[in-house]
């Protein structure tokens, strides 16, 4: 991705060494000391929503497909435009052949779609704020989808949350430094943003995050 797109911060940080730590960090340490979220919970919604044919946009190491024991032979697409995490995730999954894209989920996806299911974890809040410009993620996925198909995911929640002082802290550097852009995003926001694409739309607050859901693509509007 280029330095100067406003969506390069989001996705710079995940190196190598970053991917080899990733999982023991952010679900290990992160979720229980600072987002006070249950990995298994976390896990469980997600195979709630899975499908064999299924788009991962920002799979990181690719640990929630890895859990979601799917059969070998689903149709996996792992979208990201950082190929460290392509390349890590699709090590991990070799057992499911997953295609690989390098693209940013803020421009039309250059995928063959339509999937039954797609899962935006934990990546909206890397995305370039505000909430309104994070829709264009979900207007992407929503047009790669089927008529029945689904989108789930989680986020990390901005000033609106009731975060402890090790999250609050956290926040506000990684802010600063845009790896994170998210202290606008709230419960209200990420449901604004779902309910343009999909005709049916939870959220739910779970602390310092929310987890979501969207059913029922609505048709895409027009180019301006
Ligand atoms: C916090 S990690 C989440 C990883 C994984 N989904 C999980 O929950 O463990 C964020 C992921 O989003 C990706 N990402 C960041 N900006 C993106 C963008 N503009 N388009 C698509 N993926 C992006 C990152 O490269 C990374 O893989």
């Amino acid at each position: 991705m280029d330095p100067s797109d406003p969506a390069y911060a989001g996705q710079k940080d995940y190196g190598k060494a970053m991917l080899a730590v990733y999982d023991w960090w952010v679900m290990g340490v992160m979720s229980r000391i600072a987002w006070k979220v249950d990995i298994p919970e976390m896990v469980e919604f997600y195979r709630e929503h899975i499908s064999t044919n299924h788009l991962d946009v920002g799979p990181g190491t690719g640990f929630l497909i890895d859990e979601a024991d799917l059969p070998d032979d689903a149709r996996v697409v792992l979208l990201d435009p950082n190929p460290n995490v392509l390349a890590h995730a699709s090590k991990r999954l070799a057992r499911l052949a997953p295609e690989t894209v390098e693209a940013d989920v803020l421009k039309p996806l250059p995928v063959e779609g339509p999937f039954d299911s797609a899962c935006l974890a934990n990546v909206l809040h890397c995305l370039p704020g505000p909430i309104e410009d994070k829709a264009r993620a979900i207007e992407h996925i929503a047009a790669v989808l089927s008529p029945d198909g689904v989108l789930s995911g989680s986020t990390v929640l901005g000033d609106s949350a009731d975060h402890n002082g090790i999250a609050t802290s956290f926040l506000k550097a990684v802010n600063k430094r845009k790896a994170f852009d998210n202290l606008g995003d709230s419960v209200e926001g990420i449901r604004a943003i779902l309910e343009a694409s999909f005709e049916e739309v939870e959220v739910t607050d779970a602390g310092s995050m929310a987890y979501f859901v969207g059913r029922r693509p609505k048709a895409p509007l027009p180019p301006d």
